[in-house]
């Protein structure tokens, strides 16, 4: 019994140090650790030795097996070992190795705005237009009533590509690229987009933000249009609670123009320290269209009259998820993007 123990033992033994694969390590070892293994099937005769022999034999199966395990161990690790060094050696990479969990993206708390802005505005019969960042001095100035030497050109120093091309300051020239594309009124657009200024950086200015100009024109508009328009915008994206209202102002492309506001919506209009007492926080310009920016737009000031707005979109996400830095915005910090 001892001398067929040992030969079966080195014989498993020889078997899995010659073992080429995993697989054929795993295989050795159902087939010698088994319950069907020869060393099992050996011991199961137990009975048939005499008892004064029993305790050598039990013990010499003991150690056949502790021996076998212990080659099937050493093997594995050999095997596992040198599969990662054929992988690095030929650079190629193993189709069963559990792969890294994907790190999920998602949009950007100013798109989501943006977006959000557009599908309210979308509701009401209103079209989203484009226009280009690079704009010339015609369309961001001019056209707009702002003539070359017109004081308003101070606080929008932009970049210059040339004596008439820029980075625009504003999407009101798109305004009259949409006047122009789409003819006849009526006209009821939004144009959402990146504005660019030399503005020194600080919680609420970064010279490049982003607004949402609004325009319609059509048959007898007035302010009472402008206004209700503007309070349904408002109540859609920042709560139903919130109240508006405006103040005179000037902008040289409106006439009247009005700086609009939005009840603060910690104090709902009593005076905090997020809104500096006041209850209420600027949102941005709006007012009705100046009739020469109607004709410089292709549109007969006589037959249809119009309104136009201009926020800022950073503002109103900041308004929306209290936010109280604009530089977040643009810092991509995923302790700040993650959370929206
Ligand atoms: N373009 C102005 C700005 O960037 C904002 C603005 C004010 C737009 C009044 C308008 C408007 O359309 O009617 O400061």
């Amino acid at each position: 019994m001892i001398e067929q123990l040992t030969e079966v033992r080195e014989r498993a033994l020889r078997e899995i140090a010659a073992a080429r694969t995993e697989q054929d390590l795993e295989r050795l070892r159902v087939e010698h650790l088994g319950r069907k293994a020869p060393v099992n099937e050996l011991l199961s005769g137990m009975a048939t030795v005499p008892p004064e022999e029993r305790r050598t034999v039990g013990q010499a199966g003991n150690e056949a097996k502790q021996a076998i395990q212990a080659a099937l161990d050493v093997r594995s690790l050999e095997l596992r070992s040198s599969r990662l060094a054929d992988l690095a050696e030929t650079d190629s990479f193993d189709v069963t190795f559990p792969a890294q969990p994907l790190n999920r993206g998602h949009i950007h708390v100013l798109t989501q705005v943006r977006r959000e802005l557009e599908t309210v505005m979308e509701r009401i019969g209103y079209s989203v237009e484009e226009g280009p960042e690079v704009e010339t001095d015609w369309y961001n100035f001019q056209a707009l009533n702002i003539d070359r030497d017109h004081p308003a050109r101070d606080s929008q120093d932009s970049m210059y590509f040339g004596p008439d091309l820029l980075l625009r300051t504003q999407t009101s020239p798109v305004q009259i690229r949409a006047m122009e594309r789409l003819g006849r009124p009526p006209i009821y657009v939004v144009t959402p987009g990146r504005v660019y200024r030399r503005d020194a950086i600080d919680a609420s200015h970064f010279p490049a933000f982003t607004q949402l100009e609004g325009l319609a024109v059509d048959e007898g508009l007035t302010v009472a249009d402008m206004l209700g328009t503007l309070h349904y915008m408002v109540q859609s994206v920042l709560g139903e609670d919130r109240r508006v209202r405006v103040r005179p102002s000037y902008f040289p492309f409106t006439e009247p123009s009005f700086e609009f506001d939005v009840s603060c919506a910690i104090c709902g209009g009593g005076g905090c320290s997020t809104c500096g007492g006041d209850g209420w926080l600027e949102l941005g310009g709006c007012g009705m269209v100046h009739p020469r920016v109607l004709s410089n737009g292709g549109i007969d000031p006589e037959l249809y009259s119009g309104y136009a707005w201009g926020f800022g979109i950073e503002r109103i996400a900041m308004m929306r998820h209290d936010i109280q830095d604009i530089r977040l915005f643009f810092e991509g910090d995923l302790r700040f993007l993650e959370q929206f």
